[in-house]
């Protein structure tokens, strides 16, 4: 079954490691969409990677890795990190990368970083150009992996833009940027990734025609959205289930299954509404059983209980099928646990999760309480070795989505998974 795994949360839920869980499985893993922003953490012999671009699949033997044209990409990053993981002796020869892919380039970078600069709400945006980039590709000016190829359609298309960007760093007061301070450089890793480029929109076609099975990769989470999440405090990609056909080019055909990740509670890097946050000692405490730093920009998580409401929106719009839940291990130290199950907004008591940020700001969220198991869960295989109390939140959690828990990660190890 051609499987999709996405967040369903503000990002970092776990999907590297449950892609690394699922990917052998499967024939190919495809990344839809998202760029460096992302960091998909993953443990490959007891050593951490951390991913930024390439497919969470790459540490499972004879699995495809593509990266399919919804990704934009810094090819200084890509290049840096295939040698990272060259020399963990991992072989790339599978790895497609597609033509069509948008280029991050120096001004994207430092765009992000003067327009987060200007804003009055940051939106803590990951200042690697992410934005800018694909405001370009909707602005129909990007420049594409296939462009780096050839030096002269390269700077026949960069130099125009360049000059463009350097109008609009102007205006903000910032520092130029002469093409001349990294063509060349843009020009090497191209031929470094030239053996890797390819039509991706054909060759996918191919594998499903063949009936290889796929597994699709989502960056951030559904929460993070353009189109379905916190508005303005999201990314500019689609996490979400449209995402797939737009940054893939196979069809709504090749799709059967759709797995969303949550943490057994929430957490979400920069600006942004989020009801069930916590704060002072208890935020500590779970920041810290919970390692909850970022994996890409080493920020400190905020983090909160499990929101329920969200969640039964980040399923409704995906048509998720199945839920593999993450960190249950991070809860094992609580002696109360709580999950949120309702809003209340202007005294009115409501399931309706509506991503306006003015609407979310205003919600006092009504939680349930459950009592903690206090025991290791890191340590159980098996579903039913569970203390019962986990399984009752696990129960809880299913009778109120609708949704099963398939899978259940009780650490970042690849064996720590609880196939229920
Ligand atoms: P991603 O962006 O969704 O891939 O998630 P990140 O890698 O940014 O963040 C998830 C973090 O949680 C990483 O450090 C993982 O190693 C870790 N992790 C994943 N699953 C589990 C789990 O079940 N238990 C614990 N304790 N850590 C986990
Ligand atoms: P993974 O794939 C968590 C957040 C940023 C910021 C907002 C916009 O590891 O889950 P951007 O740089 O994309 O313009 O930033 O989105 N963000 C993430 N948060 N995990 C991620 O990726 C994220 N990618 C972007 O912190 O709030
Ligand atoms: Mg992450």
């Amino acid at each position: 079954m051609n499987t999709a795994v996405m967040g369903l949360q503000w990002g970092d839920e776990g999907k590297g490691k449950a892609i690394d869980y699922l990917a052998h499985d499967f024939d190919v893993v495809v990344r839809y969409q998202g760029g460096h922003n992302a960091g998909h953490t993953i443990y490959y012999q007891g050593e951490k990677v951390v991913l930024h671009l390439l497919p969470s699949g790459i540490f499972s033997e004879n699995t495809i890795s593509v990266m399919g044209h919804g990704v934009v990409v810094n090819p200084q990053q890509l290049v840096q990190e295939i040698k990272e993981v060259e020399s963990l002796g991992i072989q790339l020869e599978s790895l497609e990368l597609s033509i069509f892919c948008p280029l991050i380039l120096p001004v994207h970078q430092h765009l992000d970083i003067v327009f987060e600069n200007s804003r009055y709400e940051k939106i803590g945006t990951t200042r690697r150009g992410i934005g800018p980039a694909y405001e370009d590709l909707t602005g129909r000016r990007a420049v594409f992996i296939g462009d780096l190829l050839d030096k002269d359609k390269f700077y026949k298309k960069v130099t125009p833009l360049n000059d463009y960007y350097n109008k609009l760093i102007g205006c903000y007061g910032g520092e130029q940027i002469s093409i001349d301070s990294y063509i060349d450089d843009y020009i090497e890793t191209g031929k470094y990734l030239k053996p890797f480029a390819k039509n991706t929109i054909y060759s996918l076609n191919q594998y499903f025609r063949e009936g290889k099975r796929i597994l699709y990769e989502g960056a951030q989470g559904v929460l993070l959205d353009i189109n379905f999440g916190t508005y303005p405090f999201v990314t500019s990609s689609n996490p979400t289930v449209g995402g797939i056909c737009t940054g893939t080019g196979l069809s709504y055909k090749a799709l059967d299954k759709i797995i969303g990740i949550t943490k057994a509670y929430t957490t979400r890097v920069g600006g942004g509404p989020f009801p069930s946050e916590l704060f002072n000692q208890s935020a500590e405490f779970l920041r810290e059983q919970g390692k909850e730093y970022g994996a890409t920009t080493g920020r400190p998580r905020r983090v909160g209980w499990l929101d329920l409401v969200a969640l039964k929106y980040t399923i409704m719009i995906n048509g998720v099928d199945q839920i593999f839940l993450t960190k249950l291990d991070v809860l094992d130290a609580f002696d109360e646990i709580k999950v949120v199950t309702a809003y209340q907004v202007n005294g009115k008591e409501t399931d309706i999760f509506n991503p306006s940020s003015d609407y979310l700001e205003k919600v006092q969220p009504i939680c349930q309480s459950f009592a903690g198991w206090r025991q290791d869960t890191g340590v159980i295989n098996h579903y039913h070795d569970l203390p019962g109390k986990t399984r009752d939140y696990i129960t809880f959690i299913e009778n109120f989505t609708g949704v099963p828990l398939h899978y259940i990660s009780v650490g970042t190890g690849r064996h720590q998974t609880i196939k229920k």
